[in-house]
């Protein structure tokens, strides 16, 4: 597997424990206390599941798995999936967090465009890469 992929695995995987964590929470809280809260932890919860695990292992895979050129040498712009992890988990954490942090629009705002940013960085990475076989 290349580097690439086990960080973006590997990152998921750390989502996914905090996601399944935040829920746990919530339903705990809303079963033990009358909870007004719920707000505070559903942002992380919603952006560390959806997009910290579910976009990001499967960037992860596709990176490994789509066709690679050159005799099966080369996955091409590396460099585009390199910026899509960076701004993928710099997004996660922006938007998931910034309701905690205080400032929800600003800050939230900007993890949401690092997000889209890491989704148009990712697309101009495997673009190329999706072909037909050829035997
Ligand atoms: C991949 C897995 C999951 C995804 C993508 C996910 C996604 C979501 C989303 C989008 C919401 C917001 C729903 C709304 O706006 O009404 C939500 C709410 C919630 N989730 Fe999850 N979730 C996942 C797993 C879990 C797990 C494992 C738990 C518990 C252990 C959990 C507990 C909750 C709770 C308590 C709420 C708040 C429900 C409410 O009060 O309206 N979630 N989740």
């Amino acid at each position: 597997m290349p580097r690439l992929s086990c960080w973006f695995i590997r990152a998921s995987l750390a989502y996914l424990v905090a996601g399944f964590t935040l829920g746990a929470l919530m339903l705990t809280l809303k079963a033990v206390v009358r909870y007004d809260g719920v707000g505070l932890l559903m942002t992380p919860h919603v952006e560390f599941l959806l997009i910290g695990w579910t976009v990001q292992v499967t960037m992860g895979v596709a990176f490994w798995i789509l066709p690679r050129f050159e005799g099966g040498t080369s996955r091409g712009a590396v460099g585009y999936a390199w910026l899509a992890f960076v701004l993928l988990n710099a997004g996660v954490i922006l938007a998931g967090l910034g309701p905690v942090l205080g400032d929800a629009g600003f800050i939230r705002l900007a993890g949401q465009v690092a997000e889209a940013g890491a989704a148009v960085a990712f697309a101009l990475h495997a673009w190329r890469r999706i072909r037909r076989a050829s035997f």
